[in-house]
């Protein structure tokens, strides 16, 4: 699998995957609506993935697809949009895929289908693979439909699907909320203090293009920690007293489960918010 086309390759993850995969020897195909800030290393296609035909064009001459193109969040477009353009952009990836005839497809899933945010409580905690579909959103419901469509396409086609249920993806400046964080455990209690750092994403992604899976098979994919100074046992005591926990938390750990992963695709996260602080915190 040497050439890898990737699209929404001009968006914040699409960006770290671009360099990771050009870092590690591949070949990368880019695309994306728009044009990115900075020449991404590689060719580069404009192409908008609601039409099937561009979709085609975009994965034409690839041996495997990281598929990240969508509207990323709910509050962006209207729900209907949201939803309709999402699902048409993965539909029509996943079969363009199969019409090429690709070897695997690696594409962005949410963290949004396990239940967030959790105004409602979760049925467990830590939450992992099992504690879904509960999409509260017309965002959340999108990639709920892209898991299934994934698994019927995959089942068609023979293709290999990784869906990667990302939690919320830190960068650079991101990092510098972090301290604003910790004073209100309220305040990140919807994704149950969890996140990721994009070159964690990058490489989740570039694993579930090398890992030996069969199927449609999905995975959460957050850092090893919470976004929390707090113990994670005392930020379930304090904010979900009622939620039954599966087993003993340690230290800061995600309330995020990555063992499936860990164990299927090999992935350990590198990056905690810990080292991206400001200076002067
Ligand atoms: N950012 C997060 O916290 C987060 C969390 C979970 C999942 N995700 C998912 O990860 C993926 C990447 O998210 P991101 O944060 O990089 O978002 P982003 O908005 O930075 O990048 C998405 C890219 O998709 C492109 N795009 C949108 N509509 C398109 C169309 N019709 N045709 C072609 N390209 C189109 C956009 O131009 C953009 O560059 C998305 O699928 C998102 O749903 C993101």
């Amino acid at each position: 699998m040497k050439t890898v086309a990737v699209t929404g390759a001009a968006g914040k993850a699409g960006r770290a995957v671009v360099a990771d995969l050009l870092a590690h020897g591949y070949d990368v195909l880019a695309s994306d609506l728009n044009a990115p800030s900075e020449p991404p290393g590689c060719s580069f296609l404009r192409a908008d993935l609601t039409d099937y035909g561009q979709a085609v064009e975009a994965l034409a001459g690839a041996d495997a697809v990281v598929h990240l193109a969508n509207i990323p969040a709910d509050g962006l477009y209207p729900p209907a949009v949201t939803i309709n353009r999402n699902t048409a952009m993965n539909s029509n990836v996943f079969l363009a895929a199969a019409h090429l005839k690709l070897h695997r497809v690696a594409w962005a899933s949410s963290e949004t289908t396990l239940g967030l945010p959790f105004d409602v409580d979760p049925l467990f905690a830590p939450i992992d693979e099992a504690h879904f579909p509960h999409p509260t959103s017309t965002y959340a419901l999108s990639k709920v439909l892209g898991e299934q469509t994934a698994h019927h396409v995959c089942e068609w086609s023979g293709i290999p699907f990784v869906g990667l249920r990302l939690s919320n993806i830190f960068s650079g400046a991101d990092y510098a909320r972090v301290p604003g964080f910790q004073h209100h455990a309220e305040l990140r209690r919807w994704n149950l203090w969890g996140y990721v750092d994009v070159r964690d994403v990058a490489q989740a992604f570039r694993l579930a293009l090398e890992a030996d899976t069969h199927g449609s098979q999905n995975f959460i994919i957050a850092a090893a920690d919470t976004i929390m100074e707090r113990p994670s046992a005392d930020l379930m005591a304090e904010v979900f007293p009622r939620v039954r926990i599966t087993r003993e938390l340690r230290g800061n750990e995600t309330l995020l489960e990555i063992g499936a992963a860990a164990d299927i695709l090999g992935y350990r996260p590198e990056h905690s918010w810990r080292d991206n602080l400001p200076n002067d915190y």
